[in-house]
């Protein structure tokens, strides 16, 4: 099988970001910018690709590290330039070049496919991506005889006024035949502005009498690239209308997408449904039939099915299926709540076990713990875990009640059954079905 292999460029500087980080390192919905722009190549090509750094390249080196393979180009003199530079990165072999802008992050991979197949049952040595639009943004003019045929590409910079009104454009994305890029490259003519253009091929291939192929693109908002920060929010709105597109056309119900944040990394179950002001983040999973929000702001974290989620705060956790928590908990890393546990208002949980049809109603926090199931946990109880220089476990035996504004000085257990009195501060271990009251607490009953 002749092989394609991806070029994305990225040494840019980026100016106009206004920023010390590199344009491509700017998040986009949680991710690198230059990370959509990676995915779409590698799942077009099926082969990692080739990143060409430039500007920040350290720092753009070392976060995509495991998702491609690097060309530097020192100092950038323009697209063509760029190109040239990451010849020697291109494994042996490569039929076809597909090149692509970093910093067009809605490019989907189904249509750098599409301009693959394109030029694969072409006879020309390049074919390339255009867009109509009203807004030029700064994009080269594609320039095409009386006949309809692709002549050249113009870039706004160097273009007339007659070519300024031209409304195609070069969106940035092009497939060439390997040979005739390799020949090519080195004859391309220095621009008025000091650089080497990969637009200027279109040319070079027309004056060689060869054909160039344009592809239109059928959805424009895949070729919003960002040069701004302005752009930046225009194409997080776009990629957030397709993410919420895509939840909604799976069976997600969203109560009002524009006022919905969601990360294309997470995952939501049928029949779940999803009010205003929520972020969803990183890893999350959502399962099925759930109630999300309204505000919740839910990081990494594994949601079962059935559960309620409302006006919360939700970190690297998780939670078994029928959970509801809410209104203003906290769940902290490994935080894990089983089936049917209650946690209403104001609750803290950080790295605990919460067991089957554990309540815990109101104002505690539980750090460190291990709890049983069907324990109820009472109004402002709270584990004392930390004693300055380290954290203690908590232990509490099935089906315990600890009273209302229990103090559970860590390292302690309470055993099955067990019960504390309001106020009780447990400095000592309880034993099974015993009641501990006061200040420290002593067993003063036992219950069976
Ligand atoms: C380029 C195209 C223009 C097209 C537009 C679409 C050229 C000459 N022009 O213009 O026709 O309409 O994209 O967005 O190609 N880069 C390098 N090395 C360099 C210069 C740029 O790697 O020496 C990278 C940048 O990081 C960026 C991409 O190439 O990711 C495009 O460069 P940019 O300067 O943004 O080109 P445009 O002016 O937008
Ligand atoms: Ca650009």
């Amino acid at each position: 099988m002749p092989t394609a292999t991806g070029i994305v460029l990225a040494a840019g500087k980026g100016t106009r970001m206004k920023s010390a980080l590199p344009k491509v390192l700017h998040p986009l919905l949680g991710q690198p910018m230059l990370a959509y722009a990676l995915e779409a190549m590698q799942q077009a090509t099926g082969t990692q690709p080739i990143v060409v750094t430039g500007h920040g390249a350290e720092a753009v080196q070392q976060a995509f590290a495991q998702k491609a393979a690097f060309a530097r180009q020192d100092p950038p003199l323009g697209t063509g330039h760029a190109v040239q530079a990451a010849r020697t990165a291109v494994p042996e072999g490569t039929r076809w070049v597909l090149v692509s802008n970093g910093d067009m992050p809605l490019l989907t991979a189904a249509t750098l496919r599409r301009l693959l197949e394109a030029q694969q049952a072409h006879d020309g040595p390049i074919t390339m991506l255009t867009v109509e639009a009203d807004d030029p943004r700064g994009f080269g003019r594609v320039v095409r005889f009386p006949n309809g045929r692709v002549q050249a590409i113009v870039e706004e910079a160097d273009a007339t006024e007659a070519q300024k009104r031209i409304r195609e454009l070069n969106v940035g994305a092009y497939c060439f035949e390997a040979a005739w890029l390799w020949a090519s490259l080195p004859k391309l003519p220095l621009s008025p502005k000091g650089e080497y253009y990969l637009t200027d091929l279109v040319g070079l291939a027309v004056s060689e009498g060869r054909s160039v192929q344009a592809l239109r693109l059928e959805d424009p908002a895949e070729a919003i690239g960002v040069n701004t920060r302005v752009h930046l929010a225009e194409a997080a709105a776009a990629l957030q209308q397709r993410i919420h597109r895509h939840l909604m056309e799976s069976g997600v119900t969203l109560i009002d997408p524009a006022r919905t944040y969601i990360e294309p990394t997470v995952r939501i179950g049928r029949d779940t449904v999803v009010w205003p002001n929520c972020y969803l983040r990183g890893t999350t999973e959502i399962g099925t039939g759930c109630e999300i929000g309204p505000n919740a702001y839910i990081l990494d974290t594994r949601i079962g099915n059935g559960c309620r989620v409302f006006a919360s705060v939700l970190e690297y956790a998780v939670l078994e299926n029928h959970v509801d928590i809410g209104p203003f908990g906290h769940l902290r890393k490994g935080a894990h709540l089983a089936e049917g546990v209650h946690m209403g208002n104001f609750g803290e949980v950080k790295n605990s076990y919460l067991g089957p049809g554990v309540k815990m109603g109101h104002f505690s926090y539980i750090g460190d713990a291990t709890i049983a199931e069907n324990v109820n946990i009472g109004a402002g109880t709270i584990t004392c875990n930390y004693d300055g220089e380290r954290k203690h476990p908590t232990k509490i035996g099935k089906g315990a009640f600890i009273g209302s504004d229990t103090m559970l000085v860590a390292p302690v257990e309470l055993g099955e059954g067990a019960r504390t009195g309001a106020g009780a501060v447990v400095t000592k271990n309880v034993p099974p079905h015993s009641l501990a009251v006061g200040v420290p607490a002593r067993v003063i009953r036992k219950l069976k």
